[in-house]
């Protein structure tokens, strides 16, 4: 059976000191699950401290590079996670790909080199409302897939999540029903059995992510193909966050 896995998104919210207390906050009264995973993906510059107060939550950097060191400005490397012992990265979402011009090509550079390193990349998939829209979210999910998940093995693709996140859905109040997240998901599980097999598709996890509350999760936590959620405004505030988890 496939386990959960529930990941806070930070984005660019919280002070370092505001994301410790959080974090031991949460950790006192979170009540360990194991066949959920729990994460928060935090600013680089907290993720650091936030390891070593986190117990059951699992700290999850929301980028890297893929080169192991050089002259690359700004940018923080996978042996620098490994240090401090991040070993969950989200990997391509949306804000990334559209504010910061991410492309697939680089996005599969990340999750090759992640994968490599025994990380487990968060790789986010979905569409724009115009995709949506026209009615081609599975066309345009399946060739983000195709070509994000280029050169990784199968026996690799145990490490990968899978995110589906539609655009539109993001931080906009619209989610996407149950339903129709259900089927993008179900069809992302379909399509990685055609890149692969049965079994990757089998054990694969896929999140959903787009306005995730604790009012709605458990019926989008119900789906058959859905097994966690990438959750944003959501899970910023403590409460909010114990809700999506317990
Ligand atoms: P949201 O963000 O939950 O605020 O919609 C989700 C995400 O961007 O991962």
């Amino acid at each position: 059976m496939r386990k959960q896995i529930i990941v806070g998104n930070w984005k660019m919210f919280k002070t370092n000191e505001q994301g410790v207390q959080f974090i031991k906050n949460v950790e006192a009264k979170l009540k360990a699950n194991p066949n959920m995973i729990v994460g928060v993906a935090a600013p680089t510059v907290m993720l650091s401290d936030l390891t070593k107060v986190a117990k059951n939550i699992k700290i999850a950097a929301q980028n890297c590079y893929f080169e192991k060191e050089g002259a690359f400005t700004g940018e923080t490397s996978i042996p620098m996670l490994q240090a401090i012992n991040v070993n969950y990265v989200v990997i391509g979402h949306s804000e990334r790909r559209d504010i910061f011009g991410e492309c697939d090509q680089m996005i599969n550079s990340k999750v090759k080199a992640l994968v490599a390193a025994n990380f487990t990349p968060i790789l986010c998939c979905g569409e724009s409302l115009e995709i949506y829209e026209a009615k081609k979210t599975m066309a345009h999910v399946a060739e983000q897939l195709t070509q994000d998940l280029a050169g990784v093995t199968a026996e690799q693709m145990s490490q990968v999540v899978i995110a589906y996140e539609p655009i539109w859905a993001i931080g906009t109040g619209k989610v996407a029903t149950p339903e129709i997240a259900q089927e993008i998901c179900q069809g992302i599980r379909q399509h990685i059995a055609k890149l692969y097999n049965q079994a990757v598709a089998n054990e694969v996890l896929i999140q959903y992510g787009g306005s995730v509350k604790p009012e709605n999760i458990k019926d989008i936590l119900s789906q058959p193909d859905i097994d966690g959620a990438l959750v944003g405004g959501a899970s910023l505030i403590e409460d909010s966050y114990l809700g999506l988890v317990q």
